[in-house]
């Protein structure tokens, strides 16, 4: 892996995690203005190859790129040859000669670090059935911007133990941020990563089987989908984790100004009530908006020249 490759939350330090929320914020700033952005990825080319669908992080990083003047290439599987089974490490080699930079959204984590490893340029991981480290760079600078301090915003993850909630513990473990998972027994954070986790920093997060007990006096409750991409054939989980949504019921037991967060794309009636994602929907596209503007500072950090 190469020191500009942004592949899980822990390839950034803290130092630069808060540097990147400062740039991300005065680029959201100036957006709003309506002010032209600094060209600062001009002449730079990047290549977007999901195998998955998208629609925020597609369009945020093609949209970005435009807007710090480069310019972004859409490969679907269909689209490449990667999809006829050409080696992702040929793909890698390939790409380093034509572009500045990767983004991909694919299944196995393994052809992420692959893909990083035989190229050149910058890899970013758009998420796989591992991580999703882009969307929780976005949440916390949300979190950040709209409460202060990470730190002192204890978060529960509230559903199914997947990528989303395998980067909110890579994130509890790297930066300290307090969190609490309530998940179903069978339906938890991969053990591997737990032991990875564990073995790399000694952290180990709460976990609960008990959605109630998890969200007694929570600030923050976040929730994402409980079938992901990929997994659409594994219905018996839905029965698994239907005391699991986050519902008025299940928020009665939380602070009274209780937040509620999600990634999207939202299943209204699995994971979250239609009443209370309407409740909390400002923030919740407020974070999906963020993803553009955080994305920007993590592509000009990859790969903008050094001044
Ligand atoms: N949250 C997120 O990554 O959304 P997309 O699947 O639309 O990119
Ligand atoms: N866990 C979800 C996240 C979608 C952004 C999935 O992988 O489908």
């Amino acid at each position: 892996m190469k020191e500009r490759d942004f592949l899980a939350i822990s390839d950034l330090t803290s130092k630069e995690i808060f540097a990147l929320f400062k740039r991300a914020k005065e680029l959201k700033k100036k957006f709003h203005a309506g002010q032209k952005l600094e060209q600062t990825l001009k002449g730079k080319n990047l290549a977007l190859i999901f195998e998955k669908p998208s629609t925020r992080t597609r369009v945020s990083f093609e949209v970005g790129m435009e807007q710090l003047g480069g310019h972004a290439i859409f490969l679907s599987a269909g689209d490449s040859h990667l999809g006829r089974g050409e080696p992702i490490e040929d793909t890698a080699r390939i790409l380093s000669r034509y572009v500045d930079g990767i983004v991909i959204r694919t299944y196995s984590h393994e052809a992420v670090e692959t893909l990083a490893q035989f190229a050149t340029i910058p890899v970013i991981n758009a998420l796989t059935d591992l991580l999703h480290p882009c969307q929780a760079l976005a949440d916390l600078f949300t979190i950040q911007e709209q409460f202060g301090d990470f730190k002192k915003m204890p978060l529960v993850y509230v559903g199914d133990g997947n990528n989303v909630c395998h980067s909110w513990i890579m994130a509890a473990a790297h930066l300290g941020v307090p969190l609490q998972i309530a998940c179903p027994k069978n339906y938890g954070p991969s053990s591997r990563l737990l032991e990875r986790v564990r073995k790399t920093t000694g952290y180990v997060p709460t976990l609960l089987d008990d959605a109630v007990e998890a969200v007694r006096g929570a600030k923050i409750v976040y929730t994402d989908v409980w079938v992901s991409m990929g997994q659409e054939a594994e219905l018996k989980k839905l029965r698994a984790l239907e005391y699991f949504q986050v519902n008025g019921e299940l928020l009665k037991h939380a602070a009274p100004n209780v937040k509620v967060m999600h990634c999207l794309p939202a299943h209204r009636g699995e994971e979250i009530s239609m009443d209370v994602f309407e409740k909390h929907s400002a923030l919740i596209f407020e974070q999906a908006e963020n993803r553009l503007h955080v994305q920007k500072a993590l592509m000009e950090k990859l790969l903008a020249d050094e001044k």
